[in-house]
């Protein structure tokens, strides 16, 4: 096994081993890719506090995300093709999360299904929806995760309509990929890739195919998704969502304190600060700089989650210095699971939780809950003011 000490390592295998089509679905934003690149670089413009001769001998990272305990605070966010990435990945994906002591989520445009997913782990694990248009599809998808046990519900409000991916369109992406000279030649170079492919008949979108009429090939999914996504989504929507299901209700896709308190309003029991790594609005703020207003707004009410650019345990302890409860990480398990599958995925949340505990402890923090912003020198004007209309919100 090669020896894999940062999620960099992980990611150059990953490379190597994945379909470029794959590889570029994962590595890339939306356009110029500036909100894509920042969501990484503006972690390295915070400075961690450095404190010594405080007793570490007694640590830990664990936390509790939802109500439950978790042994860091530090979940898989919902990535759409995961099966794509590995066979069966995110059966894989979910049993390291389960094994390791975090929380899972499903996106709805997975490969293996919601049923898959509960048939092949014992914990519950979360299901991501998009703002359909179609309200009985919406709860089925609803009495399906009540069904399979799931404990939270992430609605996605960020994806009425697709920021556009330069490589997506260039590759032709498509889940199962379409045998072209140009694929077929790349697939020759990724064989373990290609027979882990053909060991598995989980290959479709696993949630989609076979539970929608007239659903049955990539073209008539393609169709079908373009024309349900809600271009005339709002927040009463929402509020249906929140009679629909009945359990914990996450909405993720907040980058404004307006949008963060009627989410609030319309039910929501925590909040996620995302700008889907990068995929959607391309010039948007960097999540880890967009955060603060947002809890300033609704941090007492619910829990404040952030996502998008994350690939160090310095950067959770910079995001949970800042105010966030908690955390997510996309890429950085999915490089994991390119690379290595199941073990991958493990390799990445052990990484990323030992430069957790180590960074907090040179901090001088032995526990998540004495993480606080006194920790953390933030440059001046990080997070605004950026112009006269942000005073009144
Ligand atoms: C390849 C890929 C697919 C994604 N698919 C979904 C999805 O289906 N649903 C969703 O809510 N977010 C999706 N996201 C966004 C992630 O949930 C998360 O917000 C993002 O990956 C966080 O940024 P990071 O990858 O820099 O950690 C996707 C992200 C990536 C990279």
């Amino acid at each position: 096994m090669p020896t894999i000490t940062e999620i960099e390592d992980l990611k150059r295998l990953y490379k190597r081993r994945v379909p470029k089509m794959f590889y570029d679905y994962c590595e890339s934003g939306s356009w110029t890719e500036q909100t894509f690149r920042e969501n990484s670089s503006d972690f390295d413009k915070l400075y961690l506090r450095q404190r010594v001769a405080v007793d570490l001998a007694d640590r830990s990272t664990s936390g509790t995300m939802m109500g439950r305990d978790v042994t860091m605070p530090v979940a898989l966010a919902p990535v759409g093709m995961t099966g794509m990435q590995h066979w069966d990945g995110e059966i894989k994906a979910a049993r390291a999360a389960e094994k390791f002591g975090v929380p899972y989520t499903l996106s709805t445009m997975s490969i293996c299904s919601i049923e898959d997913v509960a048939a092949h782990t014992s914990e519950p694990f979360w299901l991501q929806v998009y703002t359909l248009t179609d309200t009985d599809y919406m709860q089925r998808l609803f009495d399906r995760a009540k069904e399979a046990k799931c404990s939270a519900a992430v609605v996605t409000v960020d994806l009425q309509l697709l920021g556009q991916r330069h490589k997506d369109l260039k590759n032709g992406l498509s889940a199962p990929p379409k045998l072209t000279p140009k694929t077929l030649a790349d697939l020759a170079t990724r064989w373990s890739w290609g027979i882990g492919m053909l060991s598995t008949k989980r290959r479709q979108f696993g949630n989609i195919v076979g539970h929608v009429d007239g659903v049955d090939d990539p073209s008539s999914l393609m169709s079908w998704t373009a024309q349900k996504f809600d271009l005339s989504l709002n927040w009463d929507r929402i509020r249906e969502f929140r009679r629909m299901w009945d359990g914990p209700l996450i909405v993720k896709g907040i980058m404004d304190p307006r949008d963060a308190r009627e989410a609030v309003n319309a039910g929501a029991d925590a909040i996620v600060v995302s700008n889907h790594g990068g995929r959607q609005l391309d010039g948007a703020l960097s999540t880890i700089r967009a955060l603060e207003p947002i809890i300033d707004a609704v941090g007492d009410k619910v829990e404040v989650h952030l996502d998008s650019g994350i690939r160090s345990g310095q950067d959770v302890l910079k995001a949970l210095a800042m105010g966030a409860k908690a955390t997510y990480i996309g890429r950085a398990y999915i490089y994991g699971l390119g690379a290595m599958g199941q073990q991958g995925v493990t390799r990445a949340l052990e990484v990323i939780q030992k430069e957790l505990d180590v960074s907090m402890a040179l901090c001088g923090k032995r526990r998540v809950e004495e993480i606080d912003r006194d920790m953390l020198m933030v440059p001046e004007g990080f997070t605004g003011p950026w112009d006269e209309g942000r005073r009144n919100r």
